[in-house]
């Protein structure tokens, strides 16, 4: 079988944490029972790009439970778990392609290897399978059913793609799912956002100004936890919406401007390009912790501080400081990418049960449903995303009510008034 991963020796260990993180994926395994009854994808190829952890090999079982040929590959360079990739290929016989830190040219080399499955799915997290495949290998447009989108970035990105009329196969925006928001973006982020921080740098986040830049899902998740964990925290934001919610909610707002002398850790979760940038780091105190949780190593102008910096040294593992000109150190985590990924392990996996979840059923929606699609970026069925939140909360034990047959009428009736 062709693969690289970077050595089979390491499976058991790779094993047991899938077994470990599988116990908390209860959603998953329901659909995982199903979809070994019924098959819904037989016999079809899906080239899967997403980070390769201990619960994305769930899913990779799930989906060869229910028929699937699969090969995957990574979606961030320093998210791949090397024991993970060995047990999906020694023990489920998956083609993985990923390698922990593995540079840019192996990263791009190990997409083209995936695809060289010739998918008729695609799943990525970053949109960086479909502009490969539009790219290097648009022959496999046509035979295409439509493909999954795991994260905002990537939807972003092929959003603009369909725009521009350039998309040639239709996508489910995962990501746009409500049961993905609330578990992944929101309290997975948040989670293990602050987990990665700690990590990196064992600081107390207790008595500190923590500066989280943006206030979308993924930011209301950081603030809140660093709030909890005892930090006075600080938003910057572009949206007057978002900036009043975040006011609302109790935080102080101002532009970055303003923060960077105040902040003691940043942390950006825009999905935008240099956030923080020479003027803000100039700014900033002695000994700053930088660092990112959005998509892509972007959002901290790091180019921009390394022309700032005399020296620079890894202090400790993710943790690099820079001395600038004027004698203060600036400490950035992960080289700027994901936090969450590189110093910490991800998500939980319960957080991950749900996106994957809405993964497996939107694989199979395509598989019905795709022919009929449009070349655009379409939201989760609310069929599925309600089936998702009601197998959740069955596996907790939590029962809801359910509309009465008069209260069904009166919601749907517009005669009854005052
Ligand atoms: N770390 C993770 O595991 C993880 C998980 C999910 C999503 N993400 C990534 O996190 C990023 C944010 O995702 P989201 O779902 O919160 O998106 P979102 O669109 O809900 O929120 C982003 C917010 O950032 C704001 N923003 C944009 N440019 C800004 C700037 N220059 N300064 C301040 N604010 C700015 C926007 O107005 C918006 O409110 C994306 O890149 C996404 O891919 C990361």
């Amino acid at each position: 079988m062709d693969c690289d991963v970077r050595d089979l020796s390491l499976a058991d260990k790779g094993r047991l944490r899938i077994e470990w993180a599988n116990q908390s994926m209860p959603v998953l395994n329901l659909i995982k029972e199903e979809f070994a009854g019924k098959r819904p994808l037989a016999g079809i190829r899906i080239v899967a790009c997403l980070h390769v952890t201990t619960e994305t090999a769930s899913l990779m079982e799930t989906l060869k439970s229910g028929g699937a040929e699969i090969a995957l590959c990574a979606s961030n360079p320093l998210s791949t778990q090397d024991d993970v990739a060995a047990a999906l290929v020694r023990d489920s016989h998956i083609p993985v392609f990923a390698i922990k830190g593995e540079d840019d040219r192996t990263y791009y080399r190990h997409i083209r290897s995936a695809l060289a499955l010739e998918p008729q799915i695609s799943m990525d997290d970053g949109a960086d399978v479909v502009s490969t495949l539009h790219k290097e290998r648009p022959d496999l447009a046509s035979q295409m059913l439509g493909g999954t989108e795991e994260t905002t970035t990537g939807v972003i990105r092929l959003k603009s793609m369909a725009q521009k009329g350039v998309l040639r196969y239709p996508i489910v925006a995962v990501n746009d799912a409500q049961t993905k928001h609330f578990f992944d973006n929101r309290y997975g982020t948040g989670q293990s956002t602050l987990d990665g921080i700690l990590r990196a740098t064992n600081r107390l986040i207790a008595g500190s100004c923590f500066v989280v830049c943006g206030y979308g899902w993924c930011g209301k998740g950081v603030a809140m936890r660093a709030q909890g964990s005892g930090a006075s925290v600080v938003i910057t934001e572009v949206d007057p919406l978002r900036a009043l919610e975040a006011v609302m909610d109790g935080y102080r707002v101002m532009p970055m401007e303003d923060a960077a002398p105040e902040g003691d850790f940043f942390c950006t979760v825009t999905g935008d390009i240099n956030v923080i940038r020479k003027e803000h780091f100039v700014r900033m105190k002695d000994g700053v912790i930088l660092c990112n949780s959005g998509h892509f190593n972007v959002e901290l102008d790091l180019p921009g501080l390394e022309g700032l910096t005399v020296s620079s040294r890894e202090i400790r593992d993710f943790v690099k400081e820079y001395r600038l000109h004027s004698g203060r150190r600036i400490y950035v985590l992960g080289d700027g990418r994901l936090i969450n990924l590189a110093a910490a392990e991800g998500h939980p996996s319960s957080v991950m049960d749900m996106s994957f979840a809405n993964q497996a059923l939107c694989a199979a929606f395509l598989v019905s449903q795709g022919r009929q699609l449009e070349k655009q970026v379409y939201g989760v069925p609310p069929e599925i995303d309600r089936r998702i939140a009601s197998l959740k909360l069955s596996s907790m034990g939590i029962r809801i009510d359910s509309l009465t047959a008069e209260q069904e009428a009166y919601l749907g009736s517009w005669e009854m008034g005052t």
